[in-house]
């Protein structure tokens, strides 16, 4: 179909044929063939020129005709016919390179090829006064400046131009609708997207029929699919960073969701620092029509009133219904989407995503891709651990023993982690249960963890906070927010490795970077208080932990670097059924001569089986182990320790 700009421009080229013929006359008939016309005054120009009254054009009388295809254009933002035949002469070179050459004659200058404000009114108005009265046209306040639908655009070799010598340029977004109208702009690659309506979704039909704003608050991925109405989907998370960018960006998303008839939908709100808040609300202030907003945190916008609607997760039931949307036309038997449904507590964008993504539609292939769909953004950022170990394995004194067993029957008990975790209730705070496990290297953190994930039949993630802890200001909170929001996800629980990297900093404030810390620390707890899983932060409490920290876990487990007894423990179970020991190998010798870890334990055990091949695993073996481990760990053994205490 051929563009109604073209018929305009049609008419346009009437115009610039008189304006033409006018300029001959005006110019004289030698300036067409002056390759160097405008780049030297010559001194019949000079005379040309003063002969000109002031403000008259060169180009005859013109006028701003009616531009019938551009009228829903004029209607939106109330453009006169004079403002759309501005913007439809500076859009005619984006179409045809020709006018670049008539524009360069026109000006009577080749280098000046795009229209200067100077031209549009020489082409469009009737004489001096209506030039000199449509001037006003171009003030920052009018219609085609302040919605940004064209540029002026200095000259670079002019020392501050005046209007008149100022170049009138399309904004990319408006040249791109008028002239073919389908594709998003460029500015919103990869983080905006059309969402096409589907009939199924009508909950807020009549919310958004009146106009309103609306506020979307559920856990994350609970926002809808797709309304009954075409939206274009902003996720907040992934636009661009800098202030001016970010408002730029935002404003060229709700102008593109305008052009295209979609309502905006602002997704991930929360992703923004408060004063990208600020600057968002401030620009939806402005927006007459209805738009969606979503996020999980109570709405932070400020002064901006927006209709908060809380998304409920969605139940078994509705999760069916998701499953057969997503499925429709394909051929999966019905007691398989009952299984989908319950075993998996995905929101509706999960589901759609995970039908899409699945390879197959048996059960086996469509169960791997909503497991998929919950762990892969997850594993992207943090380690899964595969828990192996149980309570027989762990050796650690009765008292944090019992208080491990409490946390998991504390856990279990929530009713909704039976059901799934974040399913059943809005997010509410102080749901989360944080746990401190602090101690020296290599006393059983870690596997803990993973007895306590095994325990609870959840995955288990770890995450190195040396490594989400960033220097830029904001970024951290950015890093905990991902993983946060992918382990909800997930239902996973987390292990926060090397919490010293985030709570050593904490304690007084020296300078404006310890204040950062604080309010890194202060959103780490925030955000474990509303993660509805299990957080487990571990450290080796190389700095002390300051009370207010550890108050607001609900937790703290100790492990003491093991005593005698304990360490024996370790040796008797460090042992695979399948390895080979010497009579020489006792655990209580070693464990009175060493002191050990564990983990240290560990090591020299893997040693020594290496070592000793497939014959059995002796006690010179296992010292040679020790010594290999003493190095390591940059200590000398005594001769006493090597020997043992009887024969030195
Ligand atoms: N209390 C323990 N009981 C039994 N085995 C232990 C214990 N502590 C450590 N081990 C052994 O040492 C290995 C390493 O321990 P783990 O990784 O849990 O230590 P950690 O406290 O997490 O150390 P780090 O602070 O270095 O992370 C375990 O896999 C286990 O074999
Ligand atoms: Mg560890």
């Amino acid at each position: 179909m051929k563009p109604p700009v073209l018929d305009c421009l049609e008419r346009l080229d009437v115009r610039l044929a008189e304006a033409v013929a006018a300029a001959r006359a005006a110019y004289g008939i030698e300036a067409g063939r002056d390759a160097f016309r405008g780049l030297h005054i010559g001194e019949d120009e000079v005379t040309r020129v003063l002969r000109r009254s002031p403000g008259t054009s060169p180009l005859g009388p013109g006028s701003a005709a009616e531009v019938p295809g551009l009228g829903w254009l004029a209607d939106r933002y109330d453009l006169s016919p004079f403002e759309l035949n501005v913007l439809l002469v500076a859009l005619a070179p984006e179409i045809d390179l020709r006018y670049e050459r008539l524009y360069g004659y026109l000006q009577d200058d080749v280098t000046r090829r795009r229209p200067t404000v100077e031209l549009t009114l020489n082409l469009l108005c009737e004489g001096t006064a209506e030039k000199i009265r449509r001037r006003s046209d171009f003030a920052a306040d009018a219609p085609l400046l302040r919605h940004r639908l064209v540029r002026l655009v200095a000259d670079p070799h002019q020392v501050e131009p005046p209007l008149l010598a100022r170049y009138v340029v399309v904004d990319e977004q408006i040249a791109d609708v008028l002239l073919d109208g389908t594709g998003l702009d460029r500015r919103l690659a990869g983080w905006c997207a059309i969402v096409h309506p589907s009939d199924g979704e009508t909950r807020f039909k009549d919310l958004l029929d009146a106009g309103q704003r609306l506020y979307l608050r559920g856990p994350p991925g609970s926002g809808p699919v797709a309304l009954d109405r075409m939206l274009l989907h902003a996720d907040l998370a992934l636009a661009p960073g800098d202030p001016v960018g970010f408002t730029d960006a935002v404003r060229c998303f709700l102008r593109e969701a305008e052009l295209h008839g979609a309502v905006p939908y602002l997704d991930h709100v929360d992703a923004l620092d408060p004063h990208r808040l600020e600057l968002t609300a401030r620009v939806l202030a402005d927006l007459p029509g209805p738009v969606v907003l979503g996020g999980k945190a109570v709405w932070a916008g400020g002064e901006l009133a927006v209709r908060t609607v809380e998304i409920e997760p969605p139940e078994a039931a509705e999760r069916r219904a998701c499953w057969v949307a997503a499925l429709a036309g394909r051929d999966v038997a019905a007691a398989d989407l009952d299984l989908l449904a319950e075993r998996f507590p995905l929101t509706p964008r999960a589901i759609s995503e995970a039908a899409g993504a699945s390879g197959g539609d048996t059960l086996a292939e469509l169960s791997a891709a909503a497991r998929g769909l919950a762990g892969h953004e997850l594993a992207a950022l943090a380690d899964r651990v595969e828990p192996r170990a149980t309570w027989a394995d762990l050796v650690l004194p009765d008292d944090e023993l019992d208080a491990l067993r409490e946390i998991c029957a504390r856990v279990a008990g929530q009713e909704r982690v039976l059901r799934g975790w974040g399913f059943g209730h809005k997010l509410s705070r102080g749901t989360g249960v944080g746990v401190l496990l602090s101690g020296p290297p290599g006393t059983g953190k870690t596997m803990a963890a993973e007895v306590l994930a095994g325990e609870l039949h959840l995955d288990l993630y770890r995450i190195n906070l040396a490594g989400v802890v960033s220097k830029y200001i904001g970024e951290t909170e950015k890093n905990l927010d991902r993983i946060f929001d992918a382990a909800e996800r997930a239902s996973a629980v987390l292990l926060l490795d090397e919490a010293d990297a985030l709570l050593g900093k904490r304690s007084e404030v020296r300078d404006a970077h310890d204040r950062y810390a604080n309010i890194e620390v202060a959103y780490l707890l925030q955000r474990m208080e509303a993660f509805p899983g299990v957080t487990l932060l571990a450290t080796n409490m190389r700095h002390n932990l300051d009370e207010a920290f550890t108050r607001r876990l609900a937790f703290s487990v100790r492990f003491p670097f093991p005593d005698q007894a304990s360490r024996a423990s370790i040796w008797r179970g460090i042992w695979p059924r399948e390895v080979p020991l010497g009579p020489d190998v006792d655990a209580d010798t070693l464990a009175s001569r060493f002191a050990l870890s564990g983990g240290n334990i560990k090591n020299v055990a893997l040693a020594a089986a290496f070592l000793a091949g497939p014959g059995p695993v002796t006690l010179a073996h296992v010292l040679h182990g020790v010594r290999r481990e003493y190095q390591k760990m940059g200590k000398a053994l005594t001769s006493g320790e090597l020997l043992g205490g009887d024969d030195g």
